[in-house]
């Protein structure tokens, strides 16, 4: 059995669903739950839809990269995309999103913070802010970052797997 798959998609929406379907199967051929796949699907769409709302597309042939990997009890979801100077400010949120959720002992306690604060927003703000401490809460996942020298973001999710996912 394959224990990691990688994609690598143009900066699409179409591309979100494609990523989606065939990372199911192959969750699916790890025989994880229904729920476990649910939320994984979340992460990697969540990730992904960051690469592409914050990736720099301005040279053509960038692309948003995943990687899926399961070892043992750990699935390992990471996203790359290109960044550039333009995306500093978005990094530094990035950043600071991730100390914040690491704060709660509990992501549900960041999450329910989260949801408030939005609640108090116009409708038209599309920075919602929701999707990284949803990974946190829902996908009982450990978030980290790092930019390499070639200017590629790496975002990565670590999920633990528990009950009966548990090999
Ligand atoms: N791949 C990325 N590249 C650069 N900045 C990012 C990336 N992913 C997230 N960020 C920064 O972190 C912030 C928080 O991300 P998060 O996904 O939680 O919220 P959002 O994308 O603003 O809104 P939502 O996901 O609810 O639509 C973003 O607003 C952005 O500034
Ligand atoms: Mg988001």
């Amino acid at each position: 059995m394959k224990k990691s798959i990688e994609f690598k998609i143009k900066p699409d929406w179409d591309e979100i669903e494609k990523v989606r379907n065939e990372s199911a199967e192959f969750l699916q051929s790890h025989e994880l739950s229904d729920d476990t796949i649910h939320s994984l699907s979340m992460i990697i769409s969540e990730l992904i839809e960051n690469g592409i709302k914050y990736g720099n597309f301005k040279v053509v042939a960038n692309k948003v990269a995943v990687v899926i990997n399961i070892d043992h009890n750990t699935v390992t979801i990471e996203v790359f995309n290109p960044v550039d100077e333009s995306a500093f400010s978005h990094l530094s949120r990035l950043d600071r999103t991730i100390q914040w959720i690491r704060g709660y002992q509990d992501p549900f306690e960041a999450y329910v913070e989260r949801i408030k604060e939005v609640s108090k927003k116009p409708l038209q703000d599309t920075e919602s802010g929701i999707g990284l401490v949803r990974i946190a809460y829902e996908g009982k996942a450990l978030l980290d970052f790092f930019v390499n020298d070639n200017n590629m973001l790496n975002v990565s999710v670590v999920s633990n797997l528990e009950g009966n996912d548990r090999k």
